[in-house]
């Protein structure tokens, strides 16, 4: 499906094999502003609600043009912001950690306060039931912007992740430390091998979930969780069980066919 109106966007694509996944494919330098005019249609509609934010490459041209939409006026000031992850073992003011990410790119640019940006930390199960009375506390996220890992991740709920787990300390696969690893001067033993995630059932919750996903790099992980079955070994896949997802891909990582 493509919505008129967004930026970009192109012909006729393979339905997604959930009814209820919308799919917008669009040109790479229009992902973000199609992902952001819906994000923002959110935002309008509750400008104190709970947005949930992923880090990484993906949404960053999307955290870009809702800063510009803010510009032009639209209220951000008033969300609350919750990220998806964390690694372990890195200071919160450390330029790699994802709490960094979220202040530099997200919050500050959206004038999120300190005291409504949420990103888990810690390594103990007992920081990851925390997180979870946190969200609970704010009522629940409104909305989930995940990104998707070459190996299906989302946050870091890697391959195998039960279906009906929350927030906790997980191992990185080793796959996600080689992808990530151009953050950590190119070395992936120098990306931490432990994070703190929200659990699948943690973004399920969430009422409305945006997949933001670019390059051919993603292509293989992307069709596998639209077309796919819906199974642990690919843990986006989960997403077709969503009631309202909606996934904007550019044309490398959507392969028509
Ligand atoms: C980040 C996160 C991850 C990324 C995924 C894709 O908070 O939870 O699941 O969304 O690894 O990362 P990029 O966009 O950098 O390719």
């Amino acid at each position: 499906m493509t919505p008129s109106g967004l930026p970009g966007a192109v012909g006729v694509v393979r339905p997604p094999r959930s009814p209820r996944t919308r799919l917008v494919v669009v040109s790479t330098a229009a992902v973000g502003q199609a992902a952001a005019v819906i994000i923002a249609a959110a935002v309008a509609a509750r400008p104190t609600g709970v947005l949930g934010v992923a880090t990484g490459s993906s949404p960053m041209s999307l955290y870009a043009a809702l800063a510009g939409m803010r510009a032009d006026g639209l209220a951000t000031e008033g969300l609350s912001l919750v990220a998806l992850d964390e690694y372990a073992g890195l200071a919160g003011d450390d330029p790699r950690s994802y709490r960094s990410y979220v202040g530099t790119h997200i919050a500050e640019p959206l004038g999120v306060p300190a005291a409504r940006t949420f990103v888990p930390a810690g390594s103990t199960a007992a920081q990851g039931a925390e997180y979870e009375r946190t969200i609970r506390r704010l009522g629940g996220v409104d909305l989930q912007i995940v990104g998707i890992g070459r190996n299906g991740h989302i946050g870091f709920n890697e391959p195998g992740s039960a279906f009906d787990s929350r927030t906790r300390p997980v191992e990185l696969d080793p796959s996600t430390r080689i992808a990530n690893a151009p953050y950590f001067g190119g070395d992936p033993a120098a990306v931490p091998a432990r994070a703190m995630t929200q659990g699948i059932g943690t973004i399920l919750d969430a009422r409305a979930v945006v997949l933001v996903v670019q390059g051919r790099a993603k292509a293989e992980a992307l069709a596998a969780a639209l077309y796919g079955p819906i199974t642990p070994d690919v843990p986006a896949s989960v997403l077709q069980a969503h009631r309202n997802v909606t996934v904007v891909a550019d044309t490398d990582a959507f392969e028509a066919r």
